[in-house]
């Protein structure tokens, strides 16, 4: 089943998502439908709340369906390790149609548990690292434009009011 995605002004983009304990049958049919859904949103990352569950579980396929290995379920992830620098455009499905440059670290440890509840560590460098990153933000009710100049944010605000105004957000 294929989620609609929530948009920036929804409470739920904005408050921390509670751990998962149960790993069962729900759970893995909710994991297949956030990776039908981020594709059909052509997304390489989708956390939980952006479909309107308060839960600790993140998708992100970087390759978008070019490697079947780079499927990442992440659930209760945690950010163990950071290193580096890189400032690239990063943009989020919840905040459509908009892009800003957001520094965030060049190479990013994390420790998850897959569908199953088993524990594993993994590095991502680049992408990787900012998707990481990114999604674990949305966790933990953050989005991305909490991390440019307040500036531009309100700028990007503002916007989004007059969008909502016209019924077109
Ligand atoms: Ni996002």
């Amino acid at each position: 089943m294929i989620y609609p995605i929530v948009r920036f002004g929804n409470p739920v983009l904005e408050k921390p998502a509670a751990p998962i304990t149960v790993f069962d049958d729900e759970l893995k049919t909710l994991v297949d439908d956030m990776f039908e859904s981020m594709y059909e949103a052509h997304g390489v990352g989708l956390a939980a709340p952006q479909i309107g569950i308060s839960k600790r579980l993140a998708v992100i396929d970087v390759t978008f369906k070019e490697d079947p290995d780079a499927k990442l379920v992440l659930v209760n992830p945690q950010v163990i390790h950071k290193e580096g620098k890189q400032a690239q455009s990063e943009g989020c499905l919840s905040v459509p149609d908009f892009r800003e440059s957001v520094t965030r670290a060049k190479k990013v440890t994390i420790r998850a548990q897959d569908v199953n509840g088993k524990w594993y560590e993994k590095t991502g460098e680049d992408l990787l690292a900012r998707a990481f990153l990114h999604e674990i933000d949305h966790l933990d009710g953050k989005l991305y434009i909490s991390h440019i100049s307040a500036l531009k944010r309100d700028l990007i605000k503002r916007k989004i009011r007059k969008l909502v105004k016209l019924g077109d957000w």
